[in-house]
């Protein structure tokens, strides 16, 4: 594990727990140990006392610390490493574990530009293993639902559409506050809708705008950015168009009852998908304990700590479903028929594009035309629009 922060507590941790105790099965690879072996961390404190708390869950790990803690944990050679580091850090470590030869997953962001996205493909390529990116919302229910009304049809032809997704400000204040500046709130979650608008509807990504505000994180004339409002136009084979705009935030009031607030509304040729994260779900009221403590608005179905009606304690949602999926691919992989399908094996996994990263080129261009767009605005040049052909971008 490769950085052991807020989203390594939220969903790789049940995962290696759940592992620990029950094992990964499935009749093609059999039954499989899962061990985290080791954890690379800027400064170790936060493995080491993760180390303390899981003792007698799981199995004792290395905690390596310090600039070359990842090339330390790769050089243990394990069967699979997961990055979780900040947005900008992902790219070297994911590099030197593909180079040594070892399965790797990637949080989204997965990189923050093409050139890095195309060496890391060709590397995963020439060393035969996968390289792959968690993008939870995938599996969300809702959107999986989505996804099968456009497969089947039901829903033709999306015209425009609309996202938002607003964190609290504790997040860019507190959480991130060691990597913020420079930073802005739609790489790191406007990425999320990216993926899904490109996954779910397909098409060809031809131009990107974007505009952001600054003020409340860093200086109003500064590099780092509170809000963005990005628009991106696809093109579809039929040579018809959609246009989608995604507005992002990290700096919306801690108490605001809609904690991780999200909304999307897609509109189709013949119908209307509105989605909302507070419509859908709980709100829940605990004196003395929400907002801050226990969240107003639960996403139970992207990670809830339960017990079962059997009455086990458990971790489950989607967030931890999609690491589990990881795991299960590099077991297909590695374990699920004889050495000689190998390269078959992994040319099927390779091919469920919704998480390889060969198949992430347009939001990786969404994601630098973003960033492009952004230092432009903030060198005092507003209003830039890139261009994408498929294979490079083109800021006019
Ligand atoms: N899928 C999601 O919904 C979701 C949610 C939150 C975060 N994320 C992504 O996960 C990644 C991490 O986010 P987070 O919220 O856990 O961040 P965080 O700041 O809580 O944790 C970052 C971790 O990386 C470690 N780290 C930093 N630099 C490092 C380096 N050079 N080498 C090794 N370790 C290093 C830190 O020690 C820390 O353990 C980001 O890319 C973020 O976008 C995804």
């Amino acid at each position: 594990m490769i950085g052991m922060g807020m989203i390594f507590d939220e969903t790789y941790r049940p995962f290696f727990e759940s592992v620990a105790r029950n094992g990964l099965f499935d009749r093609r690879f059999g039954d499989l140990d899962v061990q985290l072996t080791g954890a690379a961390t800027r400064t170790g404190r936060r493995a080491e006392a993760y180390q303390q708390a899981a003792a007698g869950i799981l199995p004792p790990f290395t905690s390596y610390s310090g600039a070359d803690a990842a090339a330390q944990l790769i050089a243990t050679s394990p069967d699979f490493v997961c990055i979780a580091t900040p947005d900008n850090r992902h790219f070297e470590a994911a590099r030197d574990a593909l180079q040594a030869g070892i399965h790797v997953l990637i949080e989204k962001p997965s990189v923050l530009s093409l050139a890095e996205l195309d060496e890391l493909t060709q590397l995963a390529a020439q060393k035969n293993v996968l390289a792959r990116v968690v993008y939870h919302k995938l599996l969300d229910p809702d959107h999986k639902k989505l996804r099968t009304l456009v497969v089947d049809e039901v829903l033709q032809h999306v015209n425009n559409g609309y996202c938002s997704l607003l964190e609290p400000r504790q997040i860019s204040g507190q959480q991130f506050a060691e990597w913020i500046t420079g930073r802005n709130p739609g790489t790191y979650v406007a990425v999320h809708y990216i993926k899904l608008i490109d996954f779910t509807f397909g098409g060809r990504l031809k131009t990107i705008t974007c505009t952001g505000q600054r003020g409340i994180v860093g200086p109003a004339d500064g590099p780092t950015w509170d809000s963005c409002q990005l628009r991106l136009i696809y093109e579809y084979d039929d040579g018809r168009e959609a246009a989608f705009d995604l507005h992002t935030s990290w700096v919306t009031p801690d108490n605001f009852p809609g904690y991780v607030e999200q909304e999307v509304q897609f509109r189709f040729d013949n119908g209307i998908w509105n989605g909302h994260s507070r419509r859908r779900g709980v709100e829940l009221t605990v004196a003395g304990k929400t907002p801050l403590q226990l969240k107003n608005t639960i996403n139970n179905h992207y990670n809830a700590t339960c017990v079962e009606p059997w009455g086990e304690r458990t971790q489950r949602g989607y967030g931890v479903e999609v690491i589990d999926r990881f795991a299960r691919e590099v077991a297909m992989v590695e374990h699920g028929g004889p050495a000689e399908e190998r390269a078959d094996r992994l040319q099927q996994v390779r091919s469920l594009t919704y998480s390889d990263l060969s198949a992430d080129r347009q939001v990786v261009a969404a994601v630098e035309a973003m960033e492009l767009i952004l230092a432009e605005q903030a060198a005092g040049r507003p209003d830039r629009v890139v261009r994408f052909d498929g294979q490079s971008l083109q800021l006019i």
